[in-house]
């Protein structure tokens, strides 16, 4: 068999920092010069020279993400009216005798630098959206609904509006919906609703993407498959998604919200797979939290009589539990979701006395974290550094996390297990397609535990090397974890990541991506030397 070229090939280095900041030093009025010294020369005839903008006040925002911890340069960034002017550009680099990284960026909310494109070009997705909101939705002649078509760069929650309007909604989402089509895609969009429908990435029927070598390729399952699969949870690897179609669903209009406490993993868990397990008037929504001795903040969904209770039990217990579940219904079919909710109640062993409701709008359910990001905005804790660590657990091995991560480590000193919201959510892999890029554990029932810390310029770095103890001990442990929203700073760890699938995908990298000009910053198949 004649191996593909990344298998044998060392890693790419794209990165020429130096020629980058010369560019980033000398701006000048006329957004043409002087042309970036990493870009190919004499292009001036190209029509999407127009939509390249340089200089330090144009690259800042795209130097940077959400996460705060990596700081890259690109030479250029480019406003794409069009999806063929994203390929004009790819061809422009591909066939190039110098190629230069392309990234596309949409809404930045990786932690880790993942959208950014040292000396390269970051492609602002959200100039394809324009004026118009690029989110179609089919609903048939006899009502029957089929699904919504989006723009790669549309944010989850204009999917979610646009689609309401015809009473429809797609059905598995994520925590946060200020996050792109295209972004999450590549990832997997997991949430609460992953434990029936599947990540976003399992409701999806077609995509339109443009590959490495700047070709525009519609896939499904039935066309282009490998592209198709390779894509989803392929953090950007094989191509830029500039449409996908989106499986719907009637939309429900309101929704009872439940948190209900326990006083310890072992428990909390038992309830979940309990209500993963249900398949008929179960919970529609069901993930986990855990909560220190800090207790809760002001929360919008505790009262303040409900939160001193709560705060009082975790002072005990120093670590408490709640699992969140939630009851989608019709206005007119209100009195049955009382019911519903009672008899599930009636199975579940959280501490008595500790169920607490709320009944809101199904868009305000979803768009829950909208409000914290209100809150802490103006009080400056929205825009501070992230170390986040995300984790897929197989079930087997929870108990054993609980002791050495969560017990040893997160909590074993209060400052450590500061700021920010760990998640426990309840997965169930029959629902994920193994022919997806995206790696998970190999049993069927797994828990994606979300350590989504909120850090300062000084304690980001302690928290980040607790990050990578708590790997390195679930490694010693035997402990199967796959990251997600991965961060590796080998080819070797990536391999490993991969597992089984990495031969494949580095197939697949080869055949759409062969020069790896796309999303460096997820250091697969490049290295960036960032100074
Ligand atoms: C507050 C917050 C809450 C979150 N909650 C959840 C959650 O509940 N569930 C969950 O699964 N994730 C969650 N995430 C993570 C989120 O899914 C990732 O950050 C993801 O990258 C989406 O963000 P983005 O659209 O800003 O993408 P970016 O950060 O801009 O890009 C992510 C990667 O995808 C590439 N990319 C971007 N657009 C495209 C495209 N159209 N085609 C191909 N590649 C592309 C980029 O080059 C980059 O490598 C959350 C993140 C934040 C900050
Ligand atoms: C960059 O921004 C600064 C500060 O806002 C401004 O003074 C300067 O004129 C800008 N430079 C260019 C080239 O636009
Ligand atoms: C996972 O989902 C499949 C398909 O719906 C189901 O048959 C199986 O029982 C579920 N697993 C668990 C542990 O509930
Ligand atoms: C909660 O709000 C009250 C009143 O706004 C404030 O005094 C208190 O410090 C807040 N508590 C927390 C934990 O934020």
């Amino acid at each position: 068999m004649v191996k593909p070229a990344f298998l044998v090939m060392n890693v790419i280095t794209l990165s020429l920092v130096a020629a980058c900041s010369l560019v980033s030093a000398a701006p000048d009025h006329d957004q043409l010069r002087p042309w970036p010294a990493t870009l190919p020369q004499g292009l001036l005839d190209l029509r999407i020279v127009d939509q390249l903008r340089f200089g330090p006040n144009v690259t800042a925002r795209f130097s940077t993400d959400y996460g705060r911890l990596t700081e890259a340069t690109p030479a250029a960034v480019l406003y794409p009216p069009s999806a063929a002017d994203i390929a004009a550009l790819v061809r422009l680099s591909f066939s190039s005798p110098r190629p230069f990284a392309i990234a596309a960026r949409g809404h930045g909310h990786s932690v880790r630098g993942q959208a950014l494109a040292p000396c390269g070009v970051v492609v602002d997705m959200a100039s394809l959206g324009g004026a118009h909101g690029r989110v179609n939705v089919r609903v048939g002649d006899d009502g029957a609904y089929y699904y919504v078509d989006a723009g790669g760069e549309q944010l989850w929650i204009d999917v979610l509006r646009e689609s309401l309007n015809h009473g429809v909604a797609p059905r598995s989402w994520t925590d946060y919906l200020y996050l792109t089509v295209g972004g999450t895609l590549s990832n997997a969009g997991i949430g609460g609703q992953a434990f029936r429908h599947g990540p976003q990435i399992s409701n999806v029927y077609e995509l339109d993407v443009i590959t490495g070598k700047g070709d525009m390729i519609t896939c499904s399952p039935g066309t282009n498959s490998d592209l198709f699969y390779g894509v989803l949870g392929g953090l950007g690897q094989l191509g830029i998604i500039t449409r996908a179609r989106i499986a719907v669903e009637p939309a429900p209009e309101r929704v009872r919200w439940v948190r209900l406490i326990y006083t310890d993993l072992g428990s909390l868990t038992r309830d979940q797979e309990l209500l993963l397990s249900i398949t008929e008037k179960g919970f529609d929504y069901i993930e986990g939290e855990l909560l220190t001795e800090k207790g809760i903040d002001n929360s919008s969904f505790f009262s303040c009589k409900d939160s001193a209770k709560i705060n009082a039990l975790a002072a005990e217990f120093r670590v408490i539990y709640f699992l969140e579940g939630a009851l989608y219904y019709k206005l007119n079919a209100a009195s049955q979701v009382d019911e519903r909710l009672e008899s599930l109640l009636k199975k579940l062993k959280f501490v008595p006395g500790f169920a607490f409701t709320k009944d809101v709008s199904y868009v305000r359910f979803l768009n829950r974290v909208h409000e914290d990001e209100i809150k802490l905005r103006p009080l400056g804790l929205w825009d501070v550094p992230h170390p986040w660590l995300n984790v897929f657990v197989p079930k087997s091995s929870i108990r054993d996390f609980e002791i050495r991560v969560i017990q040893a480590i997160l909590t074993a000193d209060s400052s450590s297990a500061s700021a920010g919201t760990f998640l426990i959510t309840p997965m169930n892999k029959t629902k994920w397609d193994d022919q997806m890029s995206v790696a998970t554990p190999d049993e069927e029932v797994f828990y994606a535990v979300g350590l989504l810390r909120s850090a300062t310029e000084d304690d980001w770095k302690r928290l980040d090397r607790q990050n990578e103890e708590i790997i390195s001990t679930c490694e010693h442990a035997r402990i199967e974890l796959k990251q997600y929203l991965p961060y590796y700073r080998s080819q070797e760890e990536w391999k490993r990541h991969f597992g089984r699938k990495w031969e494949r995908f580095a197939e697949l990298k080869s055949k759409y991506d062969p020069k790896a000009l796309l999303s460096p910053g997820q250091r697969i198949f490049t290295s960036l030397t960032v100074s």
